[in-house]
């Protein structure tokens, strides 16, 4: 019978027919009569025998990872035990290649070697891209961001896309990428905040998803220079019901993902003793995490005990969270270690209405706040960190122009899916990732 072209993921509802499958030579394995190739064609993966003088040929001795063919034959299914992707094979009886890859020095897997130097396996990202984790790791990013769509989607929040280039800061001026724009000088965005913060008014309750740039220095596990920003902004709420909505956000997108048919088995690979997250999220305020922190003798940046205004690092944190164990929304940081327009606490004018969601393993996955509405109270901020709020005017105009209790926050896309496939460095959750030194490929 004529073989139908299927895709690798349509395999297990072709049991017993005679289909013709297309990609590259994943795994490769010679036995005396019979050749093992495990196919690869982005849908999943497949096992194709070949045996007779299918295997005999000439041509056979000259296959190689990674070139790319046709197999056809029939769908079996695989008895109990015997193990290959989805118990099913492919028993092949034609086959054709479309490209051969290199074979001796310039062979792929010279060229990723497992364990190979990560700044090598950098360089070869194209390649390496073709690997099973971390092509796996996209497709569970691809779920994330489907399902932070569908979260947004049903509760009625409009998705925008801001510039990303732009004139003015959000996060502290030593983190900006500076640009020359027609001579004027001009940024990559570090956030797409106060771009959103002006749609509430038009449009309502407002969402992207864009990239983010940072010029950060140090070298770490979670910093890159340009990550996926999610980010979201909500009018007519005050900080509970803000917190309320982060955890609905974070849990719901997680679920989906999860029931996501090709990417909840993934993540289930990943990451076997993945916890989803359950409402509501463990509350813990900035002054009750210092008392832990000293508590459990882990010292500030200076070796010391940490006192009224410390910025809590990367790793006090992360070992605070990953002790603690659960997720945790750190609120209310004093006004000098957070942004000009975090809103005050009205309970105590030290703290603000801010708020970092921490992760096991990861630390913060988010960071937001309630904004300030004030239109003096503002220019206070602008002032005390020295920005000019000339530039801003179409910022500033929103405290003029009927002005409204609002919050939003960002969430790192690559930070959230570094604690949900348990990968050790965002790095690994980037396409191609650029950080300090790096922006090759
Ligand atoms: O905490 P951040 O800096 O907050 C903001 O940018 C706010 N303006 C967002 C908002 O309120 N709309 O960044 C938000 C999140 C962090 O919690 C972290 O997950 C991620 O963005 N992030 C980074 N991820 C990777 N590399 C970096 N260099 C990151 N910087 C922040
Ligand atoms: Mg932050």
């Amino acid at each position: 019978p004529k073989a139908s072209r299927i895709k690798i993921r349509q395999a297990g509802e072709s049991v017993a027919t005679r289909v013709k499958v297309s990609g590259w030579i994943h795994r490769l394995r010679v036995q005396k009569g019979l050749v093992f190739i495990v196919l690869r064609d982005g849908s999943g993966f497949l096992q194709c025998v070949l045996s007779g003088d299918l295997a005999n040929a000439y041509q056979t001795s000259t296959l190689t990872v990674e070139s790319s063919v046709t197999v056809t034959g029939v769908v079996n299914k695989l008895p109990e035990g015997k193990s290959a992707a989805g118990g099913i094979e492919l028993v092949a009886d034609f086959y054709s290649i479309i490209a051969l890859a290199p074979s001796g020095d310039d062979a792929f897997t010279n060229k990723v070697a497992e364990g190979a130097d990560p700044s090598l396996l950098l360089d070869q990202r194209h390649l390496a891209l073709r690997g099973e984790s971390l092509s796996a790791v996209m497709k569970v990013r691809a779920a994330l961001l489907r399902s932070v769509r569908r979260v947004y989607d049903e509760t009625h929040i409009t998705e925008v896309t801001p510039p990303c280039m732009v004139q003015t800061q959000v996060e502290g001026g030593s983190t900006l990428f500076g640009l020359q724009y027609y001579g004027e000088e001009a940024f990559l965005t570090q956030s797409s905040q106060l771009y959103l913060e002006t749609c509430l008014p038009a449009l309502g309750d407002v969402y992207c998803i864009q990239e983010s740039f940072r010029a950060e220095k140090s070298h770490t596990r979670r910093h890159l220079s340009e990550y996926t920003h999610i980010e979201a902004e909500l009018g007519f709420l005050d900080f509970q019901d803000f917190l309320s909505h982060i955890e609905m956000v974070l849990t719901k997108s997680i679920q989906y993902v999860l029931e996501d048919p090709v990417a909840g088995p993934l993540v289930k690979q990943l990451n076997p003793d993945f916890v989803p997250p359950q409402m509501p999220f463990k509350r813990m305020e900035y002054v009750d995490a210092l008392e832990w922190l000293n508590e459990h003798e882990i010292p500030n940046e200076d070796g010391e005990k940490f006192k009224f205004g410390d910025d809590i690092a990367e790793a006090a944190e992360r070992l605070m969270t990953d002790t603690i164990g659960v997720p945790i929304l750190l609120m209310r940081f004093p006004l000098e270690i957070k942004s000009f327009y975090m809103k005050r606490c009205a309970d105590d004018p030290r703290l603000t209405e801010s708020v970092d969601v921490l992760m096991p393993t990861v630390g913060e996955i988010t960071g937001g706040s309630m904004r300030i509405d004030d239109h003096e109270e503002l220019m206070a901020g602008f002032k005390r960190e020295g920005i000019d709020p000339a530039t801003y005017y179409w910022y500033t105009d929103q405290r003029k122009y009927g002005s409204i209790p609002h919050g939003g926050y960002g969430l790192g896309t690559e930070r959230i899916l570094a604690w949900l496939c348990k990968r050790y460095t965002v790095r690994d959750c980037s396409l191609y990732p650029r950080f300090t030194g790096r922006c090759k490929p």
